[in-house]
């Protein structure tokens, strides 16, 4: 039987103002949370205080988005950022993403290294490997082949937990009277190299309260589940519904057997959009706000495309017609076209079909925190996931109103903890303590 309580919940920050690209224009909100740490902290603060396990950051090396109209997507530098917000929390969880693919490990390795002993053990790394185009433009080089990016990343795992290792525990003696800073017997180099990459080390760095920093893993395919299986102990993941969920948090557990690992210790956690307000309606009509902020052309056409039928942005406020209605259809290749289709033979208009969140990349739940914590506890109790990777649609109140109305619903559920287990990232996730590669 699962532990029911131990739901886990990673916050994302993202660029400071939400996941909706009208975030940064809420009346309320800081149109400067970009730049902004005290913004952040904010946050993190509020994220702490509702006992939330981890903060999560997304990266991609690229600007990715024309700024006319909307902000970034992540934030300045997610490193710089948590080591802020370290500084400003006690126990919550630091996880940023850096790519596999467009890093050294010595880099990472040292990087968060160092923020997990500055934040007395709570770092956290997402790997991934990032397949961006512009990312690889920033790097003068192209998208390498998934083979290519996967194997690299292996090599690159490995080498990041053998320098972690490399200056074992108990090498720091700070023996004043002796003169002895440390035991270089226990600070040793790795020489580790492989069809890729190399390292000498060792790394300058001790062990934090949590040995080393957890690994969290986002990706795709076959390979995505290998390096899932092998290394990471949290997997941001994006299904869609509970049978997908149910099927990939399975495929995340075969393969963490497969490799001698204990299944319960390595976290699934689907990303999840909540909008909250008292009513149904009102969350609606937040969404509709906030679609208010962006220019909803390309969306209109996305939903089009989904149903199979031409949608003009000059129709937004129309349902569609009755000739258009007879040719919709679920794109049987999309699991959100259903909802929409559903939504549209209701004789909704477009803009309000959109604002029930019908084509974000994550499930959208736009109602009352009861509703938020019931769509949470199905997927929970289904075991569809291990928790969640919120993406709050507006942060700046979206955090708090999590935080202040769904937290203690899913606590007075049992399914969510009251405090943290400890003060390490690995005790508020109940993995297992490591330090240096997994023999
Ligand atoms: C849920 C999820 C989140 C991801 N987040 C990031 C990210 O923040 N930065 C990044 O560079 N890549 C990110 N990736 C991309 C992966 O690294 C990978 O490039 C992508 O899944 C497509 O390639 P693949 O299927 O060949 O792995 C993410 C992937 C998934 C599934």
């Amino acid at each position: 039987m699962r532990n029911r309580t131990n739901m886990q919940i990673a916050m994302q920050l993202g660029a400071g103002f939400g996941i909706d690209s009208g975030a940064w224009r809420m009346p309320g909100g800081d149109p400067t949370a970009y730049t902004n740490m005290d913004s952040y902290v904010k946050l993190a603060q509020t994220a702490e205080r509702g006992k939330i396990q981890m903060l999560f950051m997304a990266d991609t090396p690229a600007l990715g988005v024309d700024l006319t109209n909307r902000p970034p997507q992540s934030p300045m530098d997610p490193m710089l950022a948590l080591t802020v917000i370290a500084r400003e929390t006690e126990r919550i969880g630091l996880v940023a993403t850096l790519s596999t693919t467009f890093n050294d490990p010595y880099n990472v390795a040292r990087q968060f290294k160092a923020l997990d002993v500055i934040s007395h053990g709570r770092a956290g790394w997402n790997a991934v490997t990032t397949s961006n185009q512009a990312a690889a433009a920033n790097f003068g080089s192209q998208v390498a082949s998934r083979t290519e990016r996967y194997e690299r990343a292996h090599e690159f795992i490995q080498l990041v937990q053998a320098l972690w290792g490399s200056w074992e525990e108990g090498a720091m003696t700070l023996d004043v009277e002796k003169g002895i800073y440390a035991n270089m017997n226990k600070i040793k180099p790795i020489n580790l190299g492989g069809k890729y990459l190399s390292s000498h080390g060792p790394l300058p760095i001790p062990p934090s309260e949590q040995g080393q920093p957890v690994i969290f893993q986002a990706g795709g395919g076959q390979e995505g589940l290998e390096l899932a299986g092998l290394y990471a102990s949290g997997v941001y993941a994006s299904p869609y519904d509970i049978p997908s969920a149910k099927a990939y948090r399975e495929m995340v557990r075969q393969s963490a057997v497969k490799f001698g690992r204990n299944p319960d210790e390595v976290k699934v956690l689907p990303g999840f959009i909540p909008s909250i307000a008292s009513t149904e309606d009102e969350a609606i009509e937040r969404r509709k706000q906030l679609d208010g902020y962006t220019d909803l052309t390309g969306k209109v056409s996305y939903l089009g495309a989904m149903l199979g039928v031409p949608l003009s942005f000059d129709d937004i406020d129309r349902p569609l017609s009755p000739e258009l209605r007879k040719y919709a259809k679920a794109n049987p290749q999309d699991p959100r076209s259903p909802r929409a289709l559903e939504l549209v033979m209701r004789g909704m208009t477009i803009r309000d079909v959109l604002a029930h969140g019908v084509i974000n990349y994550h499930p959208v739940i736009a109602g009352t925190p009861e509703q938020v914590a019931d769509f949470m506890e199905e997927w929970y109790v289904s075991g569809a996931c291990d928790g969640f990777a919120i993406q709050p649609d507006a942060s700046f109140d979206g955090v708090s109103d999590f935080v202040d109305y769904v937290i203690p619903i899913l606590q007075k559920r049992g399914l969510f903890h009251k405090d943290y287990e400890g003060t390490t990232l690995r005790e508020h996730m109940g993995v297992s303590y490591q330090y240096g590669l997994r023999l």
